[in-house]
């Protein structure tokens, strides 16, 4: 909770966050989105005190922020630095078990930890455990940033446009990631976007600020795509407003198709008849965990012996909690009419197709009264249309 918060930086007339009320629900993910250089990044800092305010009163849970020393603090809330923010000397463990370690944990429970959070954020340990950030990927280094943020279990978590320097499908993947964790382990989330689809995706209420960080609307995504407070919010939701709300469907809404499966090793002429008698065209292959490796066509079939069971890292799949958005862009990044369905644990659930992303499209539109506003039809040109939008709206 801030109560008439406001922060001005030395030597400025005008204040970065001025007079900020704001409530944040415990156990919520609250996105702040706004133009570059409202005041989000210093709202953030400001709760857990890495910006001290200038006047004002920030209470968590009931406790004043500004009486408590910075370690109780940074116990309690972690926080997701802009583009991961690992230290580029320490090892991937070192830098997650960074606070365990202040806190005086046993090598052993750090140890642990870091291994359970890699589980936690997809990243096997024992192939990341021991590297260097400058060894990973953009996105995997992000995932270090969450996976450190989140080690000592703090009930709050800042994260500051957490997601920002990767590509769309690694982005999406992230940000399911992020809703399967706070399925998992309920905590207070807040978090800064540029990224208004991606604000409507993740957050459970939007603070939508104007300079000054001047709060120009408080609301959860549906009622602000419904209701935009006035023209300033308009304008930021922007013209693709109808077609927003696909954002706000997501993968498990809609009916998913069934695949044949299979595992490793398994004959092939037996899938392949198992293909043929049901009419479908690729069989999936799982793991012993119930996870996805690959697909494999008819024609992949009639060649083999028996099924291969190798990753394929370009396999289309997409979470339970995607938005149908995400699932048309991991289509269209492929270029296949289907996108394998995964959900806790990346277990497979089953298959989403483009028929059933436009029939969402057009019920969606039907529902909202189709008021002229980008008119989607069931054809392919509604399908570039989509994707057009969804590129202007994250570059
Ligand atoms: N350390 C500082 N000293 C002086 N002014 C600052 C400082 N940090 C930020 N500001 C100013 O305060 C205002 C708010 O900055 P802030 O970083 O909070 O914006 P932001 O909303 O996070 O922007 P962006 O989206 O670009 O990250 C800006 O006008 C900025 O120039
Ligand atoms: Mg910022």
């Amino acid at each position: 909770m801030l109560e008439e918060v406001t922060k001005t930086y030395q030597g400025q007339k005008k204040s970065a966050v001025g007079g900020l009320t704001l409530e944040i629900p415990a156990g919520s993910i609250v996105m702040f989105v706004g133009p570059s250089g409202c005041g989000k990044t210093t709202t953030l800092k400001m709760i857990n005190r890495l910006i001290e305010p200038t006047t004002g009163k920030i209470v968590i849970n009931g406790d004043d922020v500004t009486k408590m020393n910075g370690d109780e603090l940074r116990r309690r809330i972690g926080y997701v630095i802009q583009a991961g923010g690992l230290f580029p000397h320490m090892t991937v463990s070192t830098n997650i078990g960074m606070v365990p370690k202040m806190l005086g944990w046993s090598k052993e429970k750090i140890a642990a930890r870091v291994d359970e959070l890699l589980e936690l954020v997809s990243l096997d340990p024992e192939i990341y455990r021991d590297r260097f950030p400058k060894e990973l990927s953009g996105g995997q280094q992000q995932r270090v940033g969450v996976a450190r943020a989140l080690a000592a279990d703090p009930p709050v978590l800042l994260m500051d446009e957490p997601f920002g320097a990767v590509d769309p499908i690694t982005r999406q993947r992230l940000q399911d990631e992020l809703l399967n964790i706070q399925s998992e382990v309920q905590k207070t989330i807040v978090c800064v976007t540029h990224d208004f689809d991606e604000a409507v995706k993740l957050g459970d209420w939007i603070a939508i600020f104007n300079e000054g960080a001047q709060l120009e609307q408080y609301d959860s995504p549906e009622r602000i795509l419904a209701n935009p407070a006035n023209e300033f919010v308009e304008n930021f939701i922007g013209s693709g407003a109808g077609l927003k709300q696909l954002t706000l469907s997501r993968v498990q809404d809609v009916e998913l198709t069934d695949a044949v499966t299979t595992t490793a090793g398994a004959n092939a002429s037996d899938v392949l008849s198992q293909l043929q008698s049901v009419g479908a065209n690729y069989a999936v292959v799982l793991d012993s965990r119930q996870r996805p490796l690959r697909r494999l066509t008819r024609r992949q079939l009639s060649r083999a012996q028996i099924v291969e069971g190798t990753m394929d890292p370009n396999l289309p799949s997409v979470s339970l909690q995607a938005t149908l958005n995400d699932a048309l862009d991991t289509m269209l990044v492929a270029s296949t009419e289907s996108a394998i369905v995964t959900g806790r644990r990346d277990i497979f659930e089953g298959v989403i197709t483009v028929q059933t992303v436009m029939e969402a499209i057009a019920a969606a539109n039907a529902a909202a009264g189709g008021d002229g506003e980008a008119p989607v039809g069931l054809n392919s040109g509604a399908i570039n249309q989509v994707a057009i939008e969804d590129g202007g709206a994250r570059s």
